[in-house]
C-alpha cells in the first residue's frame, strides 16, 4: 500500500553509466523529493563516489536486497539486469522505471512518454517502461500531428550519437579520433567498425527481416505509444560520430492535408517541443545545441514538393536526457501524482 510522504527513497541502478549519471543530475535539477538515494552498480564500482546535490554519494553493489525501503527504482544497467531485478524491486514495494528494452513490449507494462500518453500509466504502478531514445523524440513530435491530421506513414532516418551505446562508446570515439589524427592505428571494442569520421548503418543486432533491432524498436514502440497499430513506419538507424544528442530526418504522411505554418504553430504550442525553424538565418535544431537540454527541438518543417499530405522535418534531442534520464524522472513524477491522488 502506497504511503504519501514528504520525501521518497530512490535507487538508481547503473548509476555509474552514461544514463545513470544523468539520472542523478536530473533528479537534482527537477527537484524530485529525494529522501535516501542509493547509487547501485556492479561490484567493480563499489566505493566509487558520484556527485549529488553539492556532495557525493558512494556507489554500492546491486543485490537482491538493494530495494528494501526504496520507493522508486530507476534502472539503466542493461536488459538482463532489468529482467532479473525489476520484479524483485516491485516485490519489495517499489515503482520500477526501466530504461532498458526488457519490458517495453510486454502487454501489461505501460510504455510512457509523459507528454504523449500519460493516461496509459493507469493507477497501478509496478514496472513502467521508458521507451527507446530515438522513439521518444520522434513520438513527442508526431503526437500533435497525429491528433490533428491522422498519421498513415512515417519514413525516418536517424543520426544517433555514440553516448547511446554507453560510457565505453564515448571513450572509443574520443580515442579513435585522437589516434587517427595522430596517424596511429585504431582499436575497436564497442562498435564493429571505425566510428570516428564514419557512419554505421547498424545499431543493435540484425533481425531476420533485414532491419536492425533498433529500427524495429522504433516501429513497435511508436505504435504502442500512439496506440495505433496501423501506422506504417519505415526506419533506418545510423550511428554517427557525435558524442551527445540524436538527430532524425522524418517524413510523415497524413490522412488530412497539412499547411506548414499551421503545423509549425501546432508543434511550437505542444508540450516538450521547441520549434527552431528559421533557415534564412541558418537556424535549425543542432545536436550540439540540444546537448544538456531536456526539450525536443524541431525544425526544417517543409511540405513535400508535390503532395499536400506529406511533410518533412528534422528533430533533435539529448538522448541521455529526454531520450532516457529526463523521461524516466518525468515518469516518476507522473507516477507520484497518480499514487498521491
Ligand atoms: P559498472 O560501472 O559498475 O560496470 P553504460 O551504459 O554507460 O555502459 O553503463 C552501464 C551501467 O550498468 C553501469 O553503471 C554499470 O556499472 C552497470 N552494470 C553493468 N553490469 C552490472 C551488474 N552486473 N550489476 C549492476 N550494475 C551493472
Amino acid at each position: 500500500m502506497f504511503k504519501k510522504k514528504h520525501k521518497y527513497n530512490i535507487a538508481v541502478v547503473g548509476a555509474t553509466g552514461a544514463v545513470g549519471r544523468r539520472m542523478l543530475t536530473t533528479l537534482e535539477e527537477r527537484n524530485f523529493p529525494v529522501g535516501q538515494l542509493s547509487a547501485l552498480a556492479s561490484a567493480r564500482s563499489i566505493g566509487k563516489k558520484l556527485p549529488f546535490k553539492g556532495g557525493t554519494i558512494e556507489v554500492k553493489q546491486l543485490t537482491e536486497n538493494s530495494f528494501v525501503g526504496v520507493d522508486f527504482a530507476l534502472f539503466s544497467a542493461g536488459s538482463s539486469i532489468s529482467k532479473k531485478y525489476a520484479p524483485i524491486a516491485v516485490e519489495s514495494g517499489c515503482v520500477a522505471i526501466d530504461n532498458s528494452s526488457a519490458w517495453r513490449m510486454e502487454k501489461d507494462i505501460p510504455l510512457i512518454v509523459p507528454e504523449v500518453n500519460p493516461s496509459a500509466l493507469g493507477s497501478k504502478c509496478g514496472i513502467i517502461a521508458n521507451p527507446n531514445c530515438s522513439t521518444i523524440q520522434m513520438v513527442v513530435a508526431l503526437k500533435p500531428i497525429h491528433d490533428q491530421y491522422r498519421i498513415r506513414r512515417v519514413i525516418v532516418s536517424t543520426y544517433q550519437s555514440v553516448s547511446g551505446s554507453g560510457q565505453k562508446a564515448i571513450e572509443e570515439l574520443k580515442q579513435q579520433s585522437r589516434d587517427i589524427l595522430d596517424g596511429k592505428s585504431i582499436q575497436k571494442n564497442v562498435f564493429p567498425h571505425q566510428i570516428a569520421f564514419n557512419c554505421l548503418p547498424h545499431i543493435d543486432i540484425f533481425m531476420e527481416n533485414g532491419y536492425t533491432k533498433e529500427e524495429m524498436k522504433m516501429v513497435d514502440e511508436t505504435r504502442k505509444i500512439l496506440g495505433d497499430s496501423t501506422i506504417e513506419i519505415s526506419p533506418t538507424a545510423v550511428r554517427v560520430p557525435v558524442f551527445y544528442s540524436h538527430s532524425e530526418s522524418v517524413n510523415v504522411e497524413t490522412e488530412l492535408p497539412m499547411e506548414v505554418d499551421k503545423v509549425q504553430n501546432l508543434l511550437s504550442s505542444s508540450p516538450g517541443i521547441f520549434l527552431v525553424d528559421n533557415p534564412e538565418e541558418s537556424e535549425y535544431p543542432l545536436a550540439v545545441d540540444a546537448c544538456g537540454k531536456e526539450g525536443v527541438f524541431v525544425g526544417r518543417v517543409r511540405r513535400d514538393l508535390v503532395r499536400t499530405n506529406v511533410l518533412n522535418f528534422w528533430v533533435v534531442s539529448d538522448n541521455l536526457l529526454k531520450g532516457a534520464a529526463s523521461n524516466a524522472v518525468q515518469i516518476a513524477e507522473l507516477a507520484l501524482k497518480r499514487l498521491e491522488a
